[in-house]
């Protein structure tokens, strides 16, 4: 059985968290694909071109140290514009979405883009301080020293970024369910997550 679950939304929405359980509540694969456009991102930083480092791209590399950084994020926002870098990701990310068993995708261009016959869609958001207080808070937790209101600039420059290029714009599907998490704390917005998506199994 193939079911594929999208997952879009801006950053530090909670968008990981909730893809993790949604895919251990129903058994499904999970993928991350902003991790692919960090990977992408990280070799950016060291010298090598976007569209190369794209195509070049290979499974273990998602695998790799300090993809979580904020300078890798803002890279990774950067090659997210380039067309020829999101259409050589873009066959990993469908073959992944049609395994057999289900697959959970989270990211900002799935229901819209990827899988637009996702079988289920959620657009995960919350407004722009409490997504970057929580960001904020990952950040120091795991031994950053940055200010909160750099982690504001930060996600608000990657939100303008990501909503008003050409390709592939964050926004949700019209058919996707929206679960603003500014109010819920996370079992509340994974109950939520694990509701919708029982309505479209129906
Ligand atoms: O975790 P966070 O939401 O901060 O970022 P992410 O999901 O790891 O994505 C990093 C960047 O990759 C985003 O700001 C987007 O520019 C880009 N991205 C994208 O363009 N399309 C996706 N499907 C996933 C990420």
């Amino acid at each position: 059985m193939a079911f594929t679950i999208a997952i879009d939304g801006p950053a530090a929405a909670g968008k990981g968290t909730i893809s993790r359980a949604v895919a251990a509540h129903f058994g499904f694969a999970h993928l991350d694909t902003g991790l692919l456009y960090r990977a992408v991102g990280a070799r950016l930083l060291e010298g090598v071109d976007a569209v190369e480092a794209a195509r070049a791209l290979r499974a273990e590399d998602l695998e790799a140290e300090g993809l979580r950084t904020p300078a890798v994020a803002e890279a990774a926002s950067k090659v997210a514009v380039i067309g020829e870098v999101r259409q050589a990701l873009l066959d990993f990310q469908r073959a992944f979405a049609r395994r057999q068993g289900g697959a959970v995708l989270d990211g900002r261009d799935i229901g819209t883009v990827i899988c637009p016959e996702a079988e289920a869609k959620l657009f995960v958001t919350a407004s722009a301080e409490v997504r970057a207080h929580r960001r904020w808070l990952e950040l120091t937790g795991t031994g950053h020293d940055i200010a909160e209101s750099e982690v504001l600039a930060d996600v608000r420059a990657r939100d303008e970024r990501d909503s008003t290029r050409a390709e592939a714009p964050l926004k949700p599907a019209e058919d996707a369910t929206i679960i603003d998490t500014s109010e819920l704390d996370i079992d509340a917005a994974i109950a939520a997550a694990i509701r919708a998506v029982d309505q479209r199994k129906d």
